[in-house]
């Protein structure tokens, strides 16, 4: 029987992969934008849980301007951890399963190795603790809900390190580039598919299943930004790519503090699911491969 997904989000990275991606699955979604569903006000949200006839719900709209967020923290809370706790407690124990996305920013980037799930969590700014909260009020609101952490999430769309990088190039100034912070970066598509893969045995699963709880999805292979940079300029650009000199993070003050080492364990999850995410640099050149296309078509 095909699965049946109520969406939060159409227009975000993650969000826009799911509804392309759909086709390849036996899905049907229904996606709400934030018009329709705005996270600020938890009512507007839940009262789309009633309209809609779901057999899983999706949680694809959150709260990502990560420097914001620090002096926008009462909008940050609420969207990222008030609104999805507030749709997890209505949808309770008898109503549909639940995926809640988070990031690696609940870690504080210290521990000198990869995170695995049951790590001790220590966000370093308002975005993670928002989130941190946001999995911690899921989890205790539904018996069947299911935290993927997530990590560097790029795609062909929206803003993010892969389309950032590439304009800059075509700026032709110098580029330079943070070193010393490593992580996983994650196709927006592979998460998408990931979670379309399954959604069938998340509606069917039961509470106590370990497909619930909290697992850690990113694309395969740990790198800097600086690194993920280059690969990006060698995949898109080849021997024609303009030299990527290197800063570190003390040299570039932001807002929020980032974690210097967030990389993720994704272990966990390929035990569970019998799923393995692909290497970065394989789903970068597809997300490469797509912005030449549209290049082209626009030309
Ligand atoms: N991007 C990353 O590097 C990264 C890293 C780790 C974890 N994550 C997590 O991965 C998930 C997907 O991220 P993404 O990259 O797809 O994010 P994104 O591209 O920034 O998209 C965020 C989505 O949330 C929606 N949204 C924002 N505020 C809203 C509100 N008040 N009410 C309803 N919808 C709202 C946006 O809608 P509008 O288009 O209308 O604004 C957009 O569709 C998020 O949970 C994020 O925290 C992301």
């Amino acid at each position: 029987m095909t699965t049946r997904i109520l969406q939060f989000g159409t227009s975000g990275q993650l969000a826009s992969e799911l509804l392309g991606q759909a086709v390849d699955f036996d899905v049907e979604i229904t996606a709400l934008s934030r018009a329709e569903a705005d996270f600020a006000d938890p009512a507007a949200a839940v009262r789309a849980l009633g309209v809609v006839k779901a057999d899983l719900v999706v949680l694809a709209a959150a709260y990502t301007a990560v420097d914001l967020a620090e002096t926008d923290r009462e909008l940050a809370y609420q969207v990222n951890a008030g609104t999805p706790a507030a749709i997890a407690a209505a949808l309770g124990a008898a109503g549909p399963p639940l995926v809640f996305v988070s990031t690696d920013y609940v870690f504080d980037g210290d521990k000198g190795a990869p995170y695995a799930e049951d790590d001790a969590t220590n966000p370093g700014n308002v975005y993670g603790a928002s989130k941190l909260e946001g999995e911690r009020r899921v989890l205790a609101a539904h018996p069947r809900a299911l935290v993927l952490r997530t990590s560097w999430v790029v795609s062909s769309h929206g803003k993010n390190f892969v389309k950032t990088m590439l304009r800059l190039a075509g700026e032709g100034n110098p580029i330079k580039v943070v070193d010393d912070q490593f992580g996983r970066p994650t196709a927006a598509r592979d998460l998408a598919r990931f979670i379309l893969s399954q959604a069938k045995r998340l509606a069917a699963a039961e509470a106590g299943d370990p497909v619930f709880g909290v697992h850690h999805f990113a694309n395969v292979g740990e790198t800097s930004w600086k690194d993920f940079a280059e690969g990006v300029f060698d995949l898109a650009l080849g021997p024609a790519a303009p030299p990527i000199g290197a800063i570190r993070t003390a040299e570039r003050p932001s807002p929020a503090r980032r974690p210097l080492r967030g990389t993720l364990d994704t272990g966990k999850l390929e035990r569970t699911f019998g799923v393995t995410p692909r290497p970065w640099r394989e789903a970068v050149a597809e997300i490469v491969a797509e912005l030449k296309t549209e290049q082209r078509t626009a030309a």
